[in-house]
């Protein structure tokens, strides 16, 4: 059976769609399901960002065709990875599980690499910020693709 991975940040336009594309980009998409859901609802259904569009396209990752959605309590059954972008994120997400083994599967995503940062910045108000935050994702993305792939 496939490994299901949760990307999260608060809006799922900016932070968790580029981890959704960059993680599926680096692992075997018959063994590694990956998608992405925003703790707030205000743009359901929306596409990501135009910035983040364009972060991704500059590095060959194509997240135009995604939709958001928000994060909901059937997830936490669905999947077996949850990573979450920054702090608030993990509190909200953490709120809603219902036994430790719901809350075992919730980790930031930044916790799986050494870059002396626990949190992706949120980019929205920061047209600056997409570069950087797209590189952090892909570092952690990196290590984690690794760890999916050896299984
Ligand atoms: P994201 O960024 O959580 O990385 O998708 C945000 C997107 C939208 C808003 C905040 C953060 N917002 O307030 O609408």
């Amino acid at each position: 059976m496939a490994t299901k991975v949760l990307m999260v940040c608060l809006g799922n336009i900016c932070r968790s769609p580029l981890a959704e594309g960059i993680l599926q980009s680096k692992v075997d998409s018959d063994a590694v399901i990956v998608d992405s859901a925003g703790t707030a609802g205000y743009h359901i259904g929306s596409k990501p960002d135009s910035r983040s569009i364009a972060v991704g396209l500059k590095y060959n990752i194509d997240i135009s065709q995604q939709c958001c959605r928000k994060f909901s309590v059937q997830d936490f059954k669905e999947f077996d990875f949850i990573y979450v972008m920054d702090y608030s994120n993990y509190d909200n997400v953490i709120a809603l599980a219902q036994n430790d083994k719901e809350k075992a599967k919730v980790k930031l995503i930044l916790d799986e690499v050494d870059s002396g940062l626990n949190e992706v910045p949120d980019p929205y108000y920061d047209d600056d910020g997409f570069e950087n935050v797209f590189h952090l994702i892909d570092v952690a993305c990196n290590s984690i693709a690794d760890k999916l792939n050896a299984n």
